[in-house]
């Protein structure tokens, strides 16, 4: 079976990827630099999976390294590229950290994918590039806004390299994935998210002040423009997102693709509000959460979600998990983690 590179393999949404690629039968190797993720990851998978798969701790701006890599692994079909940093308020403090950590890195590994024979390429986007869309759902033909953050900006940048550089390299196919919100963990609770310090998303939040980590959510405004007044968003369960970089892949390397360089919008196709979110999660754990309402948060958009008719009928990938069952996997895994 074709052998895969998973940078960012030991993170969030690259490990939950990892677990679906190896029950697909892929042959995985990971790159991590460890510097939000653990090691320990690679118990989890392959506690699900039964199968340990190769990990190589790399610093992906490390060019020499990536390049030596390469050549170890030239026998390498595709590579799903999580790899980045991904903090917004960060990313404003530090734009440069931000710049070298997610462009000089999709750089080096996509100098590398030119010297192959083929290969494919999945890229972590966000729904981000959209801004606040003037039209609900989001297409994937909506029109890409100014970034409103470093973060975010390397996204934008991210894909106009891959798109640039597929236009030049008749090896190389590509699909950009762009995420609406990952939530949950994986129904084995042997993964899940771990956010260093104080979580910045909303269901991290959610749980660590159900289990006494938090006092209480402060939930960013009340006075949008939405039936309950608070934001909404398309929390999409990891493990969908994870089966989706699948199909993706298989796509690509089946040759199955309409052009070169595609994007797909990743996302359930149903917003929720941020109150729906907190109704779901007690009514799946039974407990009442604290919150109060605040005032609204810095560049929050008002409401994303997905349109998923290409996703859907292009990609033959849809949602299979409710938000009801992401939120119950994401409490189950801050039990284990904290309990
Ligand atoms: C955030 C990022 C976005 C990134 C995405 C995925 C910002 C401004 N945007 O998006 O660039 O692509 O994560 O990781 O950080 N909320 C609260 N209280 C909290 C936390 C969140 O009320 O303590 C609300 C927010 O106002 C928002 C919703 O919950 O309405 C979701 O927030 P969050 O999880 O941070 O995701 P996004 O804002 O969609």
């Amino acid at each position: 079976m074709d052998k895969v590179l998973v940078t960012g393999g030991l993170g969030f949404i690259g490990s939950h990827t990892v677990v679906e690629l190896q029950n697909e039968g892929y042959e995985v190797v990971i790159i991590d630099d460890l510097s939000n993720s653990s090691a320990e990851v690679l118990e989890g998978i392959e506690a699900i999976t039964g199968i340990r798969p190769l990990f190589e701790q790399i610093d992906l701006k490390e060019k020499l390294d990536v390049e030596n890599f390469f050549v170890r692994h030239s026998d390498i079909k595709g590579v799903i590229h999580f790899a980045a940093s991904k903090a917004v308020g960060e990313s404003v403090k530090e734009p440069l950290l931000y710049y070298e950590n997610n462009i000089s890195t999709l750089v080096y590994v996509l100098k590398e994918l030119k010297k192959l024979p083929s290969a494919a390429f999945i890229f972590s986007s966000s729904c981000t590039v959209y801004g606040q869309a003037d039209e609900l759902p989001i297409t994937e033909n909506a029109p890409v806004k100014a970034a409103e953050s470093p973060y975010g900006n390397t996204k934008q940048i991210g894909e106009e390299i891959i798109k640039d550089t597929c236009k030049i390299a008749p090896n190389l196919k590509a699909i950009a994935l762009r995420y609406f919100n990952p939530i949950g963990a994986h129904k084995s609770v042997k993964i899940g998210e771990l956010p260093i310090g104080v979580p910045q998303n909303l269901v991290p939040f959610i749980t660590q002040t159900a289990i006494g980590l938090r006092d209480e959510l402060s939930i960013f405004g009340d006075d949008y423009p939405t039936p309950d007044g608070t934001c909404i968003r398309d929390y999409i369960h990891v493990v969908d997102l994870a089966k989706a970089h699948v199909i993706a892949l298989g796509r690509l390397l089946q040759g199955k693709n309409k052009s070169n360089y595609e994007t797909f919008n990743l996302g359930t196709g149903k917003g929720s509000s941020v109150l729906e979110v907190v109704k779901s999660f007690e009514k799946v754990s039974g407990k009442k959460l604290n919150y109060k309402i605040v005032g609204r948060r810095e560049g929050d958009i008002i409401s994303a979600y997905a349109d998923t008719n290409k996703a859907n009928d292009d990609l033959g990938w849809k949602t299979e998990l409710s938000l009801d069952e992401a939120m119950r996997s994401a409490w189950e895994w801050e039990q284990k983690v904290r309990g």
